[in-house]
């Protein structure tokens, strides 16, 4: 029966849709609307992420009032062997007058920035090179590259590299676009208006951070990793060409794709996954299990390395819409206190909080197990099941050489827990793990880390 209250009602859930549909389209291709509940949010009041309440949603927070699900994604996204190539086309489709090419330095020595800058300029393409990003890059990379966009009045970027180069890239077009400095980016969709045309040429496999609408970087003054997460930093394009990451030496590619598997994992029991990041995060589990230890036996096995760029898209795209969890929101801290590398970070703390959130979401981690190819899963009772899955994830770590503790580590100190606890509870990406911690269990999960799981 309509009446006027139930009309009423309808209107505002409209109006409010429409809102969210609008902020969306700019950044994204694809908005998937569903009906069912989403989130179960614990009432902490950490877990404002992903909040329910008509109120954040108007406040630009993604979770529509009855729990529908809104899709990040870029428009196009090339991926497979010599798909650079293709890449002239795409960037005088943009319609730049001059690209600011953003990387890193070892990328120039090592020939891969020439293999991409050939296409641009067969293509006609202005640009000029910013090269001067380091690993988890700072708040003064992101201002340097900001001058030279600035002066060269670049109106586009191309950035080729990994996840620190993407990353800084974004944090330069934020800025460009939005005015202020980064800092005032960190959290939440804090920008008013999109970005210039951006495309990411990847190199890594990987962060994904050429398809997310993430961007991590380092406050040097505070040594803390600040977590931007901004639609209006979702790429135009991104590419994936194996080719372009066939130099990277073995423990890279370790620790890039055990980054991969970590936002597959997290992805897979946040409390905002849905039916379509899970089918994302459990495809990219599969062929990580499959394929990221060929990769790092052999560098030069393109197919395994081509699987390896569908992996940590899947995986990205599973992250970029359920978010992470404490494995990421306490890799942030050791990257940022330690300058330590990302995915190395990730792959040691992993199987302890795996552990951690066993009473939250032992059946998915049960079907982690089964997705990494462990056998007789289906005999087993859950709880029994997801320890197989943590103990599948610490075999494919020393498979791929990444120690099990950071004791081994020097420069990280166990005094130095107690901040970094602190820290982690206020990262952003924590907020969407299945269970909830105390200050107490994150120095417990760090302890164990410590040591070695
Ligand atoms: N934005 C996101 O969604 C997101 C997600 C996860 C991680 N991150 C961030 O990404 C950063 C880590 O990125 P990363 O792991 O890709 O590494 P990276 O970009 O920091 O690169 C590490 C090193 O590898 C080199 N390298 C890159 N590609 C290579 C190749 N093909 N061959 C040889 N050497 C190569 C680089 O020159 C650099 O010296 C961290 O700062 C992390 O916080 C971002
Ligand atoms: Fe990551």
């Amino acid at each position: 029966m309509i009446n006027r209250q139930s009309l009423q009602t309808i209107s505002r859930n409209l109006s409010t849709l429409h809102k969210a549909t609008k902020n969306v389209a700019s950044a994204s291709s694809v908005v998937f609307v569903n009906k069912r509940q989403q989130v179960a949010l614990p009432l902490n009041s950490n877990h404002k992420f992903f909040s329910t309440s008509l109120k954040s949603m108007d406040q630009g927070h993604y979770s529509i009032p009855d729990g529908n699900s809104i899709f990040f994604a870029p428009s196009q996204n090339a991926i497979g062997v010599n798909s650079v190539e293709q890449l002239g086309g795409f960037v005088n489709n943009l319609g730049c007058k001059k690209i600011l090419v953003v990387t890193d330095k070892p990328l120039v020595q090592i020939g891969i920035v020439a293999q991409v800058t050939k296409v641009l300029e067969k293509a006609g393409i202005s640009f000029v090179i910013f090269d001067n990003v380091q690993p988890n890059p700072t708040v003064s990379n992101v201002n340097e590259g900001l001058k030279i966009m600035q002066k060269e009045s670049c109106d586009g970027i191309v950035s080729i590299g990994g996840g620190s180069v993407h990353d800084c890239a974004k944090g330069i077009g934020l800025v460009k676009g939005n005015g202020g400095k980064i800092e005032d980016y960190e959290g939440l969709d804090k920008s008013k208006k999109p970005i210039c045309p951006y495309v990411a040429v990847n190199t890594t496999a990987g962060t994904a951070a050429e398809l997310t609408r993430f961007s991590i970087i380092t406050n040097e003054v505070t040594r803390v990793k600040m977590a931007i997460v901004d639609k209006n930093i979702t790429p135009t394009l991104s590419l994936n060409d194996p080719v372009l990451m066939m130099k990277q030496p073995p423990f890279l590619t370790a620790c890039t794709g055990l980054d991969a598997l970590t936002h597959a994992i997290e992805a897979y029991v946040s409390t905002a996954a849905n039916p379509i990041t899970d089918a994302c995060a459990l495809m990219a589990i599969e062929l990580i299990g499959e394929h990221l230890s060929k990769a790092v036996a052999n560098g030069s096995d393109i197919y395994a390395r081509e699987k390896m760029c569908y992996a940590q898209f899947l995986a990205g795209l599973a992250f970029n819409n359920a978010s992470l969890g404490y494995v990421h929101a306490i890799a942030h801290q050791l990257g940022g206190y330690y300058n330590l590398p990302h995915g190395f970070c990730n792959a040691i703390l992993l199987p302890s909080v795996m552990k951690f959130n066993i009473p939250a979401h032992a059946k998915k981690l049960a079907r982690v197990a089964k997705t990494l190819g462990v056998k007789n899963v289906d005999n087993m009772s859950d709880y029994d099941a997801a320890y197989e899955a943590v103990k599948a994830v610490c075999k494919l770590r020393e498979l791929v050489g990444i120690p099990s503790g950071l004791n081994g580590e020097k420069i990280v100190k166990r005094e130095d827990f107690d901040v970094l606890a602190d820290h982690a509870l206020k990262d952003v990406c924590g907020f969407t793990n299945p269970r909830v911690a105390t200050k107490k269990d994150i120095i417990a999960i760090l302890e164990e880390s410590y040591k070695g799981l």
